[in-house]
């Protein structure tokens, strides 16, 4: 089973933006913690970060056939993106939307999600736990689609 976890815009700059609201923790390390979880659970998992929306929309267009689930930071594309949220919609396979900030807790812009009706569920507010218990969520959607 594979699972392909996006990064959206600006989530490269982790451990340096924004600190007070995403913490110090960066992009590879995420990745590393998510790599030891899919060993543990016996999965394997890709990474992909684009601060391009177009090429986000191209990834996960291709990711039938190749990949089981789907785990999305859609950052700023979150609020904004009807092509992401066609492109999950349009593929059929479970993604989960994950958040390091709550962004119920911030500016008004970010209360409203374009990908959350097209998700199987959403994960906001933990920081790198996030990620973490989306990963978990995506293995079990995978497996539930698996064995019908
Ligand atoms: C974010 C929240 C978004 O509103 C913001 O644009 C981001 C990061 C988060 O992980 O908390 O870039 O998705």
């Amino acid at each position: 089973m594979k699972i392909l976890v996006v990064h959206g815009p600006n989530l490269n700059l982790l451990g340096k933006r924004e600190p007070d609201v995403y913490g110090r923790v960066t992009i590879e390390q995420i990745n590393s913690e998510l790599e030891k979880i899919a060993r543990e659970k016996k999965v394997s998992v890709e990474f992909f970060q684009s601060n391009h929306e177009g090429e986000i929309v191209d990834k996960i267009g291709q990711m039938k056939r190749k990949y089981q689930a789907l785990v999305i930071n859609p950052a700023a594309y979150t609020h904004t993106s009807v092509a992401i949220r066609d492109a999950i919609s349009a593929v059929g396979i479970p993604a989960v939307e994950v958040h390091l900030s709550n962004i119920y807790a911030r500016e008004d812009f970010r209360h409203h999600s374009l990908i959350a009706p097209v998700a199987k569920g959403q994960i906001s507010g933990f920081g790198i736990q996030s990620y973490k218990l989306g990963l978990l969520a995506a293995i079990e959607a995978a497996r539930e689609r698996e064995t019908g």
